[in-house]
Formats: structure tokens, sequence, C-alpha cells
């Protein structure tokens, strides 16, 4: 069978995705929103080879565990009707020893070069879907600019997919991310931290209750892009899913001294005028929206910061593309 190579930019959610509805097939408990990033870009071949006796994975050129990989495969192959094992390479072009997400890139990047060298033809919906089954933001990496991710109704989840809702160069925002910290100390994963805030955080059910209406303001902030409100919502959204996540009990905490640092820069350059809103996912890096004009402003501010090692500045970045060589 032929190899296939996709790309896939990773996304930060605006309004987060945090609680899930069913853990087997991933579906949220609430729907999401995000920016998807072109600086954070994830490259992966896949092959099926009927020579090989498992499936093998290289991440960065170093062979990794195929434990979360193998059963998301094996969907493909149930698709498709084939039982062959695959060689996956994957390439992040961003340090992912930074701890900065990359799954959602991951498995975007996953289900088309794994569709594609399986020989099946899916909708760009479809391949969201599949997406999601690896890792729930994935859904949304399969979309450029600004993607919306439904929560769905329906038990098998066919209606919790991605949808596009503004081309990236439709709005030319930009995202500063901190990295704090070198990603030395271990984070625990999403979806560890979003099950145990789900069963013993007494804030949870008012996180959930928050999101319906800032998906609804962040989109109408999107359709008139307006980015103060846009800002507004993407601060408070990331504040309240951290706020839930710390009530936990044990806590989850992803806060490091630098992180304070960051959003207090960030808190400055904003009563200075400069328009700059920040987010934080599960880790301590800090994730800034702010325009093209106010970035270079953003980027010295928080460079400054001590335990503050890269700072990237991204522009939208496009959906995931198949980018395999014709044969
Ligand atoms: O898709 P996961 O399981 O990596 O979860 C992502 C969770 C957050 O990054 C914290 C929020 C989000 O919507 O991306």
């Amino acid at each position: 069978m032929t190899a296939a190579t996709a790309q896939a930019c990773a996304n930060i959610a605006l309004v987060k995705y945090w609680g899930k509805r069913d853990t087997a097939l991933n579906l949220p408990a609430q729907g999401s929103l995000s920016l998807t990033l072109d600086a954070l870009r994830t490259t992966t071949t896949v092959q099926f080879d009927e020579r090989l006796r498992a499936d093998s994975l290289f991440l960065d050129g170093k062979s990794a565990t195929t434990s979360r990989l193998s059963p998301w495969l094996d969907i493909v192959r149930e698709r498709a009707g084939i039982a062959t094992f695959a060689s996956v390479d994957s390439k992040n072009d961003f340090p992912t020893s930074s701890g900065l997400a990359s799954s959602a890139s991951a498995y975007a990047a996953l289900a088309v070069a794994a569709t594609s060298a399986a020989g099946l033809s899916l909708t760009r919906t479809e391949l969201s879907e599949l997406a999601r089954r690896g890792s729930g933001s994935a859904a949304r990496s399969l979309f450029g600019g600004f993607a919306i991710w439904h929560r769905g109704e329906r038990a098998d989840g066919k209606d919790s997919i991605a949808e596009e809702l503004v081309e990236g160069r439709n709005w030319p925002v930009r995202m500063v991310i901190a990295v704090v910290g070198g990603g030395k100390k271990k984070s625990v994963s999403s979806r560890d931290a979003m099950g145990h805030c789900a069963a013993t955080s007494p804030l949870y059910q008012a996180w959930l209750a928050s999101v319906p209406p800032d998906l609804r303001a962040a989109r109408d902030a999107i359709a008139n892009r307006d980015l103060e409100a846009l800002g507004a919502v993407t601060q408070g959204s990331a504040m309240a899913m951290h706020a839930a996540a710390l009530a936990s009990r044990p806590p989850v905490r992803y806060w490091q001294p630098a992180t304070l640092r960051c959003l207090d820069a960030v808190e400055n350059l904003a009563t200075a005028g400069i328009r700059a809103y920040p987010t934080m996912d599960a880790g301590p890096h800090v994730k800034v929206l702010t325009t093209e004009a106010d970035s270079d402003a953003v980027v010295a501010a928080l460079t400054e910061i001590d335990q503050v090692g890269q700072v990237i500045v991204s522009k939208a970045g496009p959906g995931a593309q198949n980018i395999s060589e014709s044969p």
C-alpha cells in the first residue's frame, strides 16, 4: 500500500474544552472554539505494510510507544477492511520538549495521512470525527482559522464534529506563546485532569454552565471582528477552566511562578492600551491573543521574564492537508 504524508497545525482554544460526556468516544461535555496556529506544525507519514508484525511510531526521529496510537489505527483499519500494521513517522516543527500541546496537530495529521494511506476517501467532517477519537482538540485542527467543535447530541458522536467559522486571512489576529519553565515539570495530562476535575471539583458544573454563553459571545465577536469582546471571552474561559481545575481535590494546578509573571505582564500591557488577552491550557505556558501591530510589544514584555524560554508568534494557520507527492 502507498504511503501518505499530511501536515496539520496545532490549535489553541479560546473557549476551552474541559470535560467529556463520553470517555470512550471522546465526546465533549460542551462545545469549544479555537484558533489554528500556523507556527506549530506537525508533519506525519503513514504506511500500511504487510511485512510489519506490529505498528511502529517514530516521534521526531525517536522510537515511541504505540499504546495510544494502535487502538486509534484499529478504527482506521476497521473502516478500510484491512488488518495490516502501519509505520508512522511524525515530526513537529516546534519544540515538543517544551510541553506545548501537540496531540491536536498530531491526530489531525494522522487522520488525513492514515485514511489516505489506507485507501479511504473521507470528507473533512468525517476526518474531524476520526481525529476526535485520538484527541478531542484534534477535531478542530482539521480546519483553519477560527474553528468551532460542536458538543453534538447523538450518543454515537456523529454530530460532534468541528467546522470552520472564519478563515485566518479574513481576520489577521496573532497568538504569542510564552513557553514557561522549559517544560521541566511533568504536567498531569488533560485527559486525566479533566476526568478528575469532573469527579471532584465543586466548580465543575458552574464551569460547564459558563460555556454556552461564552461560545455565543465568541461567535458574535468573531462575526463582528471585535477583538476586545473576543479577548474578554478568551481570558474568562481560560480562568474559569483553571478555577474548576484548581478546586479539584486534590487540586490540579498547572500554574508556575513565571505563569503569574506572564499574566501580570499582560495585564500591564492592557493597562497601557495594548490589546493583549491571555489564555492557558493544561500546562504552565501563557498564550496571548493580540493584533499584528501589538504583537511586538507583547513579545518584548514576555521575553524579559525569568523562566520564560522561547516566545513564539503565530498567525492563523490552515486546516490539515494531504501533502503526499503524486506517484
Ligand atoms: O484534546 P485534549 O485531550 O488534549 O484536551 C485539550 C484540553 C485543553 O487544551 C486544556 C483545552 C482545549 O480546548 O484545547
